[in-house]
């Protein structure tokens, strides 16, 4: 029998990742189709939509892994070839999939049973998901003496400078889906109870607005920062700051090799030799050791 808690953080990160939905966000997805493959929406379609399995099991699978949707439609759905969508994000408030949230559950938890002090931040928030549910395991154990931060430009991933993102352009002229501002998040926060005093904001660029803000220790360093120079940038400002015991999370670093090489490289630098835990085919962590 779940208790009252497990039920609160489980509706959370159904909530976050727009699982209670899926006949609507079906319904979306046909709608996004048509438009992507400039076919009309046919009223039928749509209906059918609600119950299409095929629909259902990608936004489904999708929503696992936090990753692109793989769409194997019905006959008469489309036309043409499927195009790469990114469907399962534009409908929720995380893109990091339920076993990241899943696992990210576990670390704060773990964190909590055993008392290794600190806050807990995340560098590069989007539209907030990941943070909210930080905020409701503190709510859901009733911590009120750790506080969740959210670093973010608000305004999306930098222009590449760095000769290793050179070829992965995701600045908001090109990816303006990754540029949400503050107040949209907040904005969302606000809609789950979860915007409080616990909640801080850390706006702006990494590589000048974490070295000297006000952050002490820290039990959990989440980097969700897509680049190896925003990757090394929370690394060089707030590892130090991660206590012994602390977990530690790369959420890029089976996807996107410029994040892997800022991470091995820092790595090599501290002579960390934890081995890297994968949650998935995205994401690593490791627990610092004491020293
Ligand atoms: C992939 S999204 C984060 C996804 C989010 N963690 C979630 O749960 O869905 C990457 C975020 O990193 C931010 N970002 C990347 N590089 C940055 C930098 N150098 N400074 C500030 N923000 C940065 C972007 O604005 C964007 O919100």
């Amino acid at each position: 029998m779940m208790t009252l808690r497990q039920r609160y953080l489980e509706l959370i990160k159904s909530a976050v990742l727009n699982e209670l939905y899926p006949e609507l966000e079906a319904q979306l997805l046909y709608t996004v189709l048509c438009t992507a493959h400039e076919q009309p929406v046919d009223l039928e379609l749509f209906w059918q939509a609600r119950e299409d399995v095929s629909l259902r099991d990608a936004i489904t699978q999708a929503k696992r892994n936090g990753e692109t949707i793989h769409l194997r439609l019905a006959p008469g759905h489309v036309r043409r070839n499927q195009p790469d969508l990114r469907n399962y994000t534009e409908y929720a408030h995380s893109m990091v999939g339920r076993r990241r949230l899943d696992h990210l559950q576990q670390c704060v938890e773990q964190i909590l049973t055993d008392n290794i002090p600190g806050d807990l931040l995340e560098a590069g928030v989007w539209r907030g998901g990941c943070c909210m549910l930080l905020r409701a395991v503190l709510a859901a154990h009733e911590v009120h003496d750790r506080v969740v931060w959210a670093a973010d430009s608000f305004a999306g991933v930098p222009k590449s400078s760095h000769a290793s993102d050179l070829d992965y352009p995701l600045d908001a002229s090109i990816l303006p889906v990754l540029s949400v501002d503050q107040e949209t998040v907040e904005n969302i926060m606000r809609r789950y109870h979860l915007l409080d005093d616990q909640m801080r904001f850390l706006p702006g660029w990494f590589e000048q607005s974490l070295q000297h803000a006000e952050i002490g220790q820290l039990a959990l360093l989440r980097i969700d920062a897509d680049l190896y120079s925003s990757t090394d940038a929370v690394l060089q400002a707030l590892y130090h700051k991660l206590q012994p015991g602390g977990w530690i999370i790369i959420d890029d670093y089976g996807i996107l090799p410029p994040c892997r090489e800022a991470v091995d490289a820092f790595r090599q630098q501290h002579n960390i030799h934890t081995a890297l835990q994968p949650i998935d085919d995205h994401a690593v962590a490791w627990r610092k050791q004491a020293g």
